[in-house]
């Protein structure tokens, strides 16, 4: 085991957890949570997605963590290291698919946010300019030259950063910045909750309608999850590889997913109040949170300055949850093509500007090609974190739950956290059987 001690590990139990949630936290909780919220009923939705998150998400996160620090390798390799059987070499294959389908469309959406910030920095969300802010993100999405310019600035920085590796400057970033988006929400919500339509925001968030319950909704719920807590295609795996042997896996996962969680929540909450304050509807789709954040800074006192401040966060959540991501595929060409990181980088990128081309077309020019009803931007997101994801998971939580050894798994659990004997058979039984259970009653269910 030449290579673990090689590998070079987070130094701080906080840099663990720091690292872990910058690659969670991202447009996953701000964008898409509250949009994926607002087209599936609210309150309905909030409470299945909780279930996902600690039936399902906490067991599979578990999983990962418990291949990637018990085998301080990466992706194929920790699952190489434990079983030779070809069904399971199939997860880095998903990975590597799920990444860079999500990566595609993920790009596009970073490259609206950096539209935003253009705006804010030259005073469009000032009072003074009236506009019609729809009206205003509709021509700018269908305008195929700034959409696809701000994409390719964006996969470029990612290039850079890609390029001087993972651990050091993603560490130092997330260390600072994620606890800066997490108070600047704090402040929205306050904001927020001043608005004449708080009270029906909040009831549309927290009180449930069951008759909103479907199997799409549940589907929905459930690649949510997994794309928000970054489960499913070995990213937090090759993270917990990183991780010491002191990092108490159990209590890592539940903290990470319990402050995911709260940002997905925190955004609902300045979201919506928003949305009924200014007369719009949450079923707006993947454009909901971009046309309410203008209508909002516009009110804000001081709105450029808040507007400025939360795109460029928002920026850096996107870009550490993007590196996280640009990692599965790259490791994947250093390690089977024998590439030097520089070159493995050039190859995923150079992928990613075609592909995520599309993506940014799917809204102009290409708004028209679609399959089963999608544009290409919502199939590759819907395939990737409703489809490719929870069947990684399952794969992986299989694997851990049935093929790595009790003693293994339970000495894993076991480190710096307390595991009485009753929690460590809970949770063996939850990777064995709740969470894969789970991923194919909703597939099953959702095919109805
Ligand atoms: N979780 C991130 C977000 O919410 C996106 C992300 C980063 C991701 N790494 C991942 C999703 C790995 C799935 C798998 O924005």
């Amino acid at each position: 085991m030449a290579e673990k001690s090689k590998r070079s590990q987070f130094v701080t139990r906080t840099g663990v957890i720091a690292a872990t949630v910058g690659s969670a936290v991202g447009l996953g909780n701000i964008w898409r949570f509250p949009y994926e919220a607002g087209m599936n009923g609210g309150g309905a939705f909030l409470l299945i997605y909780v279930i996902c998150v600690f039936a399902v998400g906490v067991p599979v996160m578990l999983a990962e963590f418990v291949l990637g620090r018990g085998t301080h390798r990466g992706g194929a390799g920790a699952i190489a290291a434990i079983s030779g059987k070809r069904f399971f070499k199939s997860v880095p294959i998903i990975g590597i698919l799920a990444s860079v389908l999500i990566l595609s469309f993920y790009s596009v959406v970073a490259g609206w946010i950096l539209e935003y910030l253009y705006w804010s920095v030259t005073q469009l969300f000032d009072p003074q300019v009236v506009d019609d802010y729809s009206a205003r993100f509709g021509g700018f999405v269908a305008n195929p030259v700034r959409t696809v310019g701000w994409t390719v600035l964006f996969l470029v920085l990612n290039f850079l950063v890609i390029v001087r590796g993972v651990e050091k400057g993603i560490e130092r970033m997330s260390n600072i910045l994620m606890p800066l988006l997490f108070l600047i929400l704090v402040m929205f919500c306050v904001n927020s909750l001043m608005m004449p339509g708080a009270a029906e925001g909040l009831d549309f968030l927290f009180n449930p309608d069951f008759t909103k319950l479907s199997p799409s909704m549940v589907i929905d719920a459930m690649g949510q999850a997994f794309f928000s807590l970054s489960l499913g295609m070995t990213c937090l795996l090759t993270y917990a590889s990183y991780f010491n042997d002191e990092t108490p896996l159990l209590k890592s996962a539940v903290t990470v997913s319990v402050l995911d969680t709260l940002v997905a929540v925190l955004a609902g909450v300045v979201i919506f109040p928003a949305v009924f304050t200014y007369g719009m509807t949450p079923e707006a789709g993947s454009k909901l949170v971009f046309e309410i954040l203008p209508a909002m800074f516009v009110q804000m006192p001081g709105g450029a300055v808040w507007a400025i401040f939360f795109f460029v966060l928002l920026f850096f959540a996107a870009i550490t949850s993007t590196i996280s991501m640009c990692e599965i595929p790259t490791a994947f060409f250093i390690e089977n093509c024998k590439m030097k990181r520089r070159g493995a980088a050039a190859v995923v990128i150079g992928g990613l500007l075609v592909l995520s081309t599309l993506c940014a077309l799917s809204f102009g020019p290409l708004s028209g090609v679609t399959m089963y009803g999608k544009t290409i931007f919502d199939l590759f997101d819907y395939v990737s974190s409703n489809i490719l994801l929870p069947i990684g998971g399952i794969i992986v939580s299989i694997f851990v739950g049935w093929v790595v050894d009790r003693k293994f798994l339970n000495h894993q659990l076991s480190i710096n956290n307390r595991c009485p004997q009753w929690l460590l058979t809970l949770l063996r039984i939850a990777m064995r059987w709740l969470a894969p259970a789970c991923i194919i009653v909703i597939f099953i269910y959702g095919l109805m």
